[in-house]
C-alpha cells in the first residue's frame, strides 16, 4: 500500500509523519521541489521508527515522480501558505500553477490514485486539480472540513469541560470565513449541543471556528500544520483501510444541495473508491442561505482562476 505526499513543508511532513507513525501505509513517498528537503525529512522520520516502533518505509524525493508510481492515495500540500494579513484566496496566483503541474505529474504515474488536495485556496485548488487530472469526480477531493470540524469540536470540548472524543459535529461549505458550522447537527455524547451551552457561547465558538485558521496565522506568522497534517492523514486512512468514514470533505457537486459544478465541503462516505457517496442532510432555510453564501464566495474565486487562463 503506497501513499505519496507532495510538498514536504509543514503540513506535508506532518501528514507523512502521522501516516508512518500509525502505519497507515507501508510505503510513503514524500516529494518536494526543493533539493534534498524531502529526502532529509524522510530520513529523519525513518530514524524515529525504532523509537516509535513502526515499520512503514518513508522515502524522500526531489521532484522524481517515477518514485510515486502506483500510489493508492496522493496528498497534495505543495504551494505557499498565507502570512498575516493575507486571506487564503490571495494564494491563488502562485498555487494554481503549482497544483496544476503537480496533479498532472501525479496522474501520469498513478492514474487510479485518490487525490486529496490541501493547498489553498482549498475549494478552488480542488477544482484546479480536477481539471488537470481528468479523472472521475470521486477521486479528487479536498481536506478542510475535517480540520475545521476538529477546531469546532476542540473549542466546544474546552468550553464544556468534556472530552473532544465525545463531540460529533458537522460543518459544511467552503474553507474560508463563510464556512457553515451546524449546531443542529452537533452532539455531545449523543446529547444535542444546544441543550448544554448558552446561545451566546455557542455563537462565539462558531465565530472562533470560522477564523480558526487566521488565529494560528496571527500567532505563528504562517498557517497551522499539526491539525491539518493529522486531518489529511485521517482521510488517507479512511481510503486505504476502506473504512467508509462519514467525514466532511470538499467534493464536486452536481445538483446536491441544489448546487452545480462547484467544489464545496459536504458530508460524504469515504472509502477505497474515494468519495463513495455524498450525504444530503436536510437544511433549514437559514442554513441553506449560509451554504449558498459560502458557495457564492467560492464561485468568486473560481472566476479569478478562470481569468488566469491556467487551462
Ligand atoms: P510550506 O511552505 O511549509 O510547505 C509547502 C511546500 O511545498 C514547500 O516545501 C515547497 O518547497 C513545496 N512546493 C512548492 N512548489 C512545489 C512543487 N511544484 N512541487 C513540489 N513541492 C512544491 O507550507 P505549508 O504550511 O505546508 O502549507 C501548504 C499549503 O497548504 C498552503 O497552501 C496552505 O495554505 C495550505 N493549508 C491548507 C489547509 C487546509 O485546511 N486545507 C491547512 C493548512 C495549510
Ligand atoms: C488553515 O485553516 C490556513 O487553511 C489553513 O489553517
Amino acid at each position: 500500500m503506497k501513499v505519496t505526499v507532495v510538498g514536504a513543508g509543514n503540513v506535508g511532513s506532518t501528514c507523512a509523519n502521522v501516516l508512518a507513525h500509525n502505519e497507515i501505509a507501508n510505503e510513503i513517498i514524500l516529494l518536494d521541489i526543493k533539493e534534498g528537503v524531502a529526502e532529509g525529512k524522510a530520513l529523519d522520520m525513518w530514524e524515529t521508527s525504532p523509537v516509535n516502533m513502526y515499520d512503514s518505509r518513508i522515502t524522500g524525493s526531489t521532484n522524481d515522480y517515477s518514485m510515486t508510481a502506483g500510489s493508492e492515495v496522493v496528498v497534495i500540500t505543495s504551494g505557499i501558505p498565507r502570512k498575516p494579513g493575507m486571506s487564503r484566496d490571495d494564494l491563488i496566483a502562485t498555487n494554481a500553477g503549482i497544483v496544476k503541474s503537480v496533479t498532472e505529474n501525479v496522474v501520469k504515474y498513478s492514474p487510479d490514485a485518490k487525490i486529496i488536495i490541501v493547498s489553498n485556496p482549498l475549494d478552488v485548488m480542488c477544482y484546479t486539480a480536477f481539471l488537470a487530472a481528468k479523472v472521475e469526480k470521486g477521486h479528487v477531493m479536498g481536506m478542510a472540513g475535517v480540520l475545521d470540524t476538529a477546531r469546532y469540536r476542540s473549542f466546544l470540548a474546552l468550553e464544556l469541560g468534556v472530552s473532544p472524543k465525545d463531540i460529533q459535529a458537522l460543518l459544511m461549505g467552503g474553507h474560508g470565513d463563510t464556512m457553515v458550522p451546524l449546531p443542529r447537527y452537533t452532539t455531545v455524547g449523543g446529547i444535542p449541543v444546544t441543550e448544554l451551552i448558552e446561545k451566546d457561547k455557542l455563537d462565539a465558538i462558531i465565530e472562533r471556528t470560522k477564523f480558526g485558521g487566521g488565529e494560528i496565522v496571527k500567532l505563528l506568522g504562517t498557517s497551522a500544520w499539526y491539525a491539518p497534517g493529522a486531518a489529511a492523514a485521517q482521510m488517507v486512512e479512511a481510503i486505504v483501510r476502506d473504512q467508509k468514514r462519514v467525514l466532511p470533505v470538499c467534493a464536486w457537486l452536481e445538483g446536491e444541495y441544489g448546487l452545480n459544478d462547484i467544489y464545496l465541503g459536504v458530508p460524504v462516505i469515504l472509502g477505497k473508491d474515494g468519495i463513495e457517496k455524498i450525504i444530503e442532510v436536510e437544511l433549514n432555510s437559514d442554513e441553506k442561505a449560509l451554504l449558498n453564501e459560502s458557495a457564492e464566495a467560492v464561485r468568486n474565486v473560481m472566476q479569478v482562476l478562470d481569468g488566469m487562463k491556467v487551462f
